[in-house]
């Protein structure tokens, strides 16, 4: 469908909805029932296809009205970076949840779900970490994090992000070099699930990565990985597949992706994608970048495991990329996301929406 007709949806849901009073507006309906579900937001219309819509929130933006209000855009949100090692434990043994407590008092206050994000990186990490040289340190260390922070947060958040980005982004078949795959070796990745598991019997845990999205070497590695630890009975319930896309450069498709989520899905995993944005710096268009989102919705809501569509923002103006892609040329920018530096709706936007009303 062209974008433009896209937009026409959108409009012609929105008129529908104000049309009809705000009782056709309100809350969504969690049984996916069609005939009372809404389209006024993003979070309302996944609802009715019993998913998630999500966004990642950054509480250096919750003085701006633009930036709260359209945060209520949707049903799941992630912390940015208030939940990562080095803002919650930068000393050891000294934690501070007060950023990650704003964002999940906002959600909660907001009937918005929680994930989580993460326990286990090897990207901002206090140092303390990385400058401990022995494995018992270390894995001490770990487990008394992972515990700590999932038991702060139980019965707050509906899942954790427990091991991010574990995977060689260079070499598929190995995992990164890190402080934890050096010391502990492979098993410190069942020992983070294990962990977490014991601190909170309920909540939903992932395993997140990038680069593996479609079918491939490394999402290969990843399915042999979570296929294993299932078989040892080590707690993973899903797989986040990050979904960081250039138009500029190889994608998986969108059919690829729906396999890859099959796939995991018949191991009796859950899948989400949980960080989409999509670089257009480099001469992708509006257009193009509204038709990837709108596929990989799609393709997400083909697939009964797949739970929710994360987009790592809310706004091209504070998206990550503006300071780490250093692809774009001079003058260029990312404009990555859903809306534009002045809040706006974009075509991908509209993308998005009419792929969840086609549900
Ligand atoms: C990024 C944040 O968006 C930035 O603000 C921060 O400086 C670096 O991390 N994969 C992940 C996310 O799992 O945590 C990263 O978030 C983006 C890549």
């Amino acid at each position: 469908m062209l974008p433009k007709q896209l937009r026409q949806r959108v409009t012609n849901a929105l008129l529908a909805c104000a049309l009809g009073g705000l009782a056709g507006c309100g809350k969504p309906s969690d049984n996916g029932d069609a005939a009372t579900c809404t389209t006024a937001t993003l979070g309302q219309a996944a609802a009715c296809s019993g998913r998630l819509l999500g966004t990642a929130l950054a509480t250096a933006h919750f003085s701006e009205e633009s930036y709260m209000s359209r945060a209520l855009e949707f049903n799941y949100v992630t912390p940015e970076n208030e939940m990562k090692w080095e803002h919650t434990e930068p000393t050891r043994d000294q934690f501070s949840f007060d950023l990650g407590d704003q964002i999940v008092d906002f959600a909660n206050q907001n009937g918005i779900r929680v994930k989580g994000h993460t326990l286990v990186w090897h990207n901002q990490l206090p140092s303390w970490v990385g400058a401990i040289s022995d494995p018992d340190d270390l894995r001490a260390a770990m487990l008394d994090h992972i515990t700590t922070e999932v038991e702060h947060f139980r019965g707050k958040v509906a899942a954790w992000d427990v091991v991010n980005e574990a995977w060689d982004p260079n070499d598929p078949t190995l995992l990164r070099d890190s402080v934890f795959s050096e010391l502990l070796g492979p098993a410190f990745i069942d020992d983070a699930f294990t962990a977490a598991r014991a601190a909170d019997p309920d909540v939903k845990l992932y395993y997140n990565d990038y680069g593996a999205d479609g079918l491939g070497a490394k999402s290969d590695s990843i399915y042999d990985m979570v296929a294993d630890m299932k078989t040892r009975g080590i707690p993973i319930d899903g797989v986040g597949l990050q979904m960081h896309w250039r138009s500029s450069a190889a994608r998986p498709s969108a059919s690829d992706v729906a396999a890859n989520i099959q796939r995991l899905g018949a191991l009796g995993l859950e899948v989400v994608i949980s960080e989409m944005d999509v670089d257009i710096c480099n001469g992708g268009t509006l257009d193009e970048q509204a038709a990837m989102f709108h596929d990989v919705v799609a393709a997400c809501l083909s697939q009964p495991a797949c739970k929710a569509v994360t987009f790592w923002g809310i706004t091209d103006k504070y998206s990550w990329l503006n300071y780490f892609d250093t692809s774009c040329a001079d003058g260029d920018t990312p404009r990555p996301l859903l809306f534009d530096d002045d809040y706006q709706r974009k075509p991908a936007y509209a993308g998005v929406l009419d792929a969840l009303a086609r549900r």
